[in-house]
């Protein structure tokens, strides 16, 4: 096994429909062949809490303000933090998450207008000022990303529905991760297999250059 110095959290952002719920499960199985001993989580829904949460979310059966949607993915990612990532890292493991809190910067923030600063701080203290070491976008069309979505005969969930939040989405990515030093872009119009080799040697290139590596 590969030793490291320290856990290390790794999220991956992106529209739906880009290739996000893949990369993390592929990366993770690349990054544990390659014996770094790496654990693939999801916000919302890491924990038991949050699979129902997550539900509530996804469909919006029952009609929810902005406020209340952004504080469950809150507290989704309380929890997620006190019984997934914070053990994991303690044990010296990577993380990586199917994203984490700047989903809801993007999402309720710039996509439904509440409040960035409030936003950030709710989010900190959530995850007990724990930030992502390393952000992995990934860069994608909104046309392809339907075309996609439209592929996988799912039912829409509530944020892919609607149109013009995803094209603020996409916008407010595209702005929140110009020359962000602590994000690597990939491009996600490459297939899945190219995709997860790509952020491979991408993450292992940056984990040497943090000296991450024992
Ligand atoms: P996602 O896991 O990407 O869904 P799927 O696996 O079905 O592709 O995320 C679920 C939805 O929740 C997605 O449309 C984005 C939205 N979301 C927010 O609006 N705010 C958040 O903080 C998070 C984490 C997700």
């Amino acid at each position: 096994m590969q030793e490291l110095k320290h856990g290390i959290l790794i999220a991956t952002e992106g529209i739906d429909g880009s290739g996000k719920t893949s990369l993390t499960k592929n990366l993770t199985h690349l990054l544990n062949k390659n014996h770094f001993p790496t654990i693939q989580t999801q916000q919302p829904g890491g924990t038991t809490l949050g699979k129902e949460l997550r539900h509530i979310l996804q469909t919006q059966t029952i009609p929810l303000c902005s406020k209340a949607e952004y504080l469950l993915f809150a507290a989704d990612r309380a929890q997620h933090m006190h019984e997934v990532v914070n053990p994991a890292l303690e044990e010296k493991k990577i993380v990586i998450s199917d994203r984490m809190g700047d989903s809801s910067i993007i999402y309720q923030g710039y996509g439904r207008g509440l409040e960035i600063p409030v936003i950030y701080s709710i989010n900190m203290w959530a995850m007990n000022n724990r930030q992502p070491n390393l952000v992995l976008y990934i860069k994608i069309d909104l046309q392809t990303a339907y075309d996609r979505l439209a592929k996988r005969g799912k039912e829409a969930t509530a944020f892919e529905a609607q149109k013009e939040l995803m094209e603020n989405v996409i916008i407010a990515y595209e702005k929140m991760y110009a020359n962000a030093p602590h994000v690597i872009t990939i491009d996600g119009q490459q297939d899945e297999t190219m995709l997860a080799q790509n952020a491979f040697e991408k993450v292992y290139a940056w984990m040497q250059q943090k000296n991450y590596i024992v």
